[in-house]
């Protein structure tokens, strides 16, 4: 049962109608009062999965990813939010020792060992050219497209940040599957994009190690800042 469901259900007695169009949203009372929809907690176990006892691997055990496993870190990737959703990430998986080998030239001297021990590593890029998908992704504004082909400085810094944010949320993803990521942004973006994307249309943004936690895979653990120094209230 869907949580709006659930919740309607402890909350009133009412009978449930979904819109024409299949909109799980809209839920009515039997007066016909619209109920707002309630939302799970994600429970201590999860918040420690994404959040506090999660952490950056460093080197990888043998045990394989399966193809079927990154299509599924993707099904939970592309769903949180983008500017317009515009979703301009792409990913790239290299999953074979050839594609391996092709990819760890490029990488920073320090971060060449764990992509060798990772058994799939994900490129991601951004697609410079996500608005020609404007006409499905946003539907009622598809004129949106034209406004960003002619304008290359929004189009770019739109692209960037959304795709960025679509970075965090893989992370979140791969670790929502029971495995380890790697991010590392110390890489040859110029030389990559080049053995991988030569036509230009993806530019690279951060490459991730995913897989199992190998041998000693994790560094201390970093500070993070308190509060007093990251929050302001008004
Ligand atoms: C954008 C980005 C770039 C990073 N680049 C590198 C890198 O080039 N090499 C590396 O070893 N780690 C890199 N890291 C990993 C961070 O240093 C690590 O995630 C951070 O220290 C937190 O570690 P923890 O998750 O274990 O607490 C990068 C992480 C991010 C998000």
């Amino acid at each position: 049962m869907p949580p709006s469901y659930r919740a309607c259900y402890s909350r009133h007695r009412c009978s449930f109608f979904r819109s024409s169009k299949g909109d799980e949203s809209t839920v009515t009372t039997d007066s016909g009062t619209a109920v707002p929809p309630a939302l799970d907690l994600l429970d201590d176990a999860g918040r420690a999965l994404l959040f506090t006892e999660a952490r950056t691997a460093n080197s990888f055990a043998p045990t394989p990813v399966t193809d079927d496993e990154l299509s599924r870190i993707w099904e939970l990737a592309k769903w949180p939010p983008t500017a317009a959703n515009v979703q301009p990430l792409r990913v790239l998986y290299v999953r074979t020792d050839e594609g391996r080998k092709r990819l760890v030239q490029h990488l920073n001297e320090g971060n060449r060992a764990k992509t060798e021990s990772a058994p799939a590593v994900a490129v991601l890029a951004m697609d410079t050219r996500f608005h020609d998908h404007i006409p499905t992704l946003l539907p009622f504004r598809p004129e949106l497209k034209d406004v960003f082909e002619a304008q290359e400085e929004m189009r770019e810094s739109t692209g960037r940040f959304s795709a960025a944010l679509q970075a965090g949320y893989f992370v979140l993803a791969v670790r929502a599957l029971g495995l380890a990521a790697g991010p590392m942004g110390g890489f040859d973006a110029a030389a990559l994009d080049a053995e991988f994307f030569p036509d230009g249309q993806w530019r690279s943004l951060l490459v991730v190690n995913i897989g199992h936690p190998g041998e000693n895979p994790w560094f201390d653990r970093l500070p993070r800042l308190d509060h007093s120094d990251a929050l302001r209230w008004a």
